[in-house]
């Protein structure tokens, strides 16, 4: 290509001998360029026009009569237009840039015997990349191509207007007529890419969008999802729209283990593809346990591609606990399985008016929350709000229902009052029998005590008989 400009060039001041410029002008492929070829406004008659490029010849040309020419493959494509020819412009107009447009191209207008030469050169710009469908973890080649390439030019990247840092580094361009971003496809690379090509004091862009393809939603990994133990909860994992994973399966992780899965299986109301869509492979528990707790993977295939998605399930629950020395209150604590993300606790009472309208009554700030028992007023639900650096987490409610009843901790207290109150009963009752045998063996004892006086009477009552007898048989 240089051998042939300059030839091109050579010649074209050799036939014309008048002044010549160079221009620089960039163009992205499919859009429309504009070849600058200004002269003074000096003619009083329309001179002759020949556009035309290095190696190919005429692009478009007039005469002096007036006819326009155009050059093979050019036509529909090509215009010079006549309203700027006053003012001495005699711009090319190409209309949907193609690569091979790229290269030298020269103006000559000439009027009587004033030839003027202007050298253009047309340098294309396009991004491409390299797979219509990226899926998340595959390579992914971006590619700014330039044509003919600027040697000694600058290449910068912006995705999305700020500048890319890519991470394999921008693969040097030496002998190619392209420059490479290497990336492996994540969530990050999606976006506008634009490749910005500085040469000369010249600018040229090109751009592209990269949409990388794969779980949506969570968008990350180690995604958190709260729930409050015995409320239902989704687990998400949905896919871009456009894709339908192949062999979906559902698994829980082993703790400690990043990838395993557990030898156990998957949550007795844990249920999958409960949605219609084929790309929302999102899952659901029907009632959560503490034990529920724990890392979560979804995966599907894309096209021999295993794509994965973790996650992690946070259990909320509320320990409630009772002062030894029954004061009349409770302490509601909230309790999560994983801290790691709540930054903030709140407490909020909620109210229901007589005809059931909610609303949110005190607030108080915290983990644990002191509340009296015996009050009306703190009766219905208390809630446990937590909040991440991104606002709320989630939230858990505690029910009050009767005026000294809590549920959970305080009914079995009350379970205490009940077996004392029956030992306490039976310890009387057993001291009542005790009373009443030691009454009756009191009264034996006095029965027995009777017998013996009563056996003297008959005694002596018979010894006097006994006298009497033997004092007849005397006499
Ligand atoms: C309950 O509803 C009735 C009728 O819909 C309304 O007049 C009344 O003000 C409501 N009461 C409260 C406490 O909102
Ligand atoms: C708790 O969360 C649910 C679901 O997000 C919401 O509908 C409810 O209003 C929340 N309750 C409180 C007291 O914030």
């Amino acid at each position: 290509m240089p051998l042939d400009y300059f030839i091109f060039v050579m010649i074209t001041f050799l036939l014309t001998a008048a002044h010549c410029e160079e221009t620089e002008v960039f163009a992205e492929a499919g859009s429309r360029a504009v070849l600058p070829c200004k002269c003074s406004p000096l003619y009083p008659f329309i001179p002759t026009i020949l556009w035309s490029k290095a190696n190919k010849g005429t692009v478009w040309r007039k005469e002096r009569n007036g006819l326009q020419y155009w050059g093979y493959s050019w036509f529909q494509r090509v215009r010079c237009p006549n309203s700027r020819f006053e003012k001495g412009d005699f711009s090319l107009q190409i209309n949907n840039v193609r690569e091979g447009d790229g290269g030298v191209y020269s103006c000559r207008v000439e009027h009587g015997d004033q030839v003027v030469v202007k050298v253009v050169t047309l340098r294309v710009t396009e991004v491409s990349i390299s797979s219509s469908v990226p899926v998340f973890g595959i390579g992914v080649w971006i590619s700014c191509k330039v044509t003919p390439w600027p040697h000694g030019a600058t290449v910068r990247w912006t995705l999305n207007n700020s500048p890319f840092v890519p991470q394999a580094g921008i693969a040097a361009n030496r002998g190619t007529t392209e420059n490479v971003v290497r990336e492996k496809a994540t969530a990050r690379l999606t976006g506008n890419w634009t490749c910005v090509v500085d040469y000369k004091g010249k600018e040229g862009r090109a751009s592209a969008a990269l949409a990388v393809k794969g779980v949506i939603h969570p968008s990350k990994d180690d995604t958190k999802v709260y729930a409050a133990v015995g409320s239902a909860v989704t687990l998400p994992c949905v896919f871009s729209p456009s894709l339908i994973p192949s062999n979906p399966v559902w698994e829980k992780l082993k703790p400690g283990f990043l990838f395993k899965p557990a030898p156990g299986r998957l949550p007795t109301s844990f249920s999958s593809s409960f949605s219609q869509h084929p790309s929302d492979q999102s899952a659901s528990l029907k009632e959560v346990g503490l034990e529920d707790e724990g890392r979560y993977r979804c995966s599907g295939s894309i096209a021999g591609q295993r794509l994965t998605r973790n996650m992690q399930l946070v259990v909320a629950k509320i320990h409630s606990s009772i002062p030894s020395k029954d004061t009349g209150s409770a302490t509601l604590t909230c309790q999560l399985t994983d801290t790691s993300e709540v930054t903030d606790y709140e407490w909020v009472h909620v109210v229901y008016d007589l005809n059931g309208t909610r609303s949110v009554g005190s607030l108080q700030k915290g983990k644990s929350v002191s509340i009296s028992r015996v009050s009306k007023e703190n009766q219905g639900e208390w809630a446990c709000r937590f909040y991440g650096r991104d606002g709320i987490l989630g939230n858990i409610t505690y029910h009050i229902q009767l005026m000294s009843g809590l549920s959970g901790q305080t009914s079995l207290g009350v379970s205490h009052n009940t077996a004392a109150m029956v030992g306490l009963s039976f310890l009387l009752l057993v001291l009542l029998l005790i009373l009443a045998q030691m009454y009756k063996n009191h009264r034996r004892r006095k029965r027995i005590f009777q017998y013996p006086a009563l056996e003297t009477i008959v005694h002596t009552v018979s010894n006097e008989r006994e006298e009497r007898e033997r004092k007849q048989v005397k006499n």
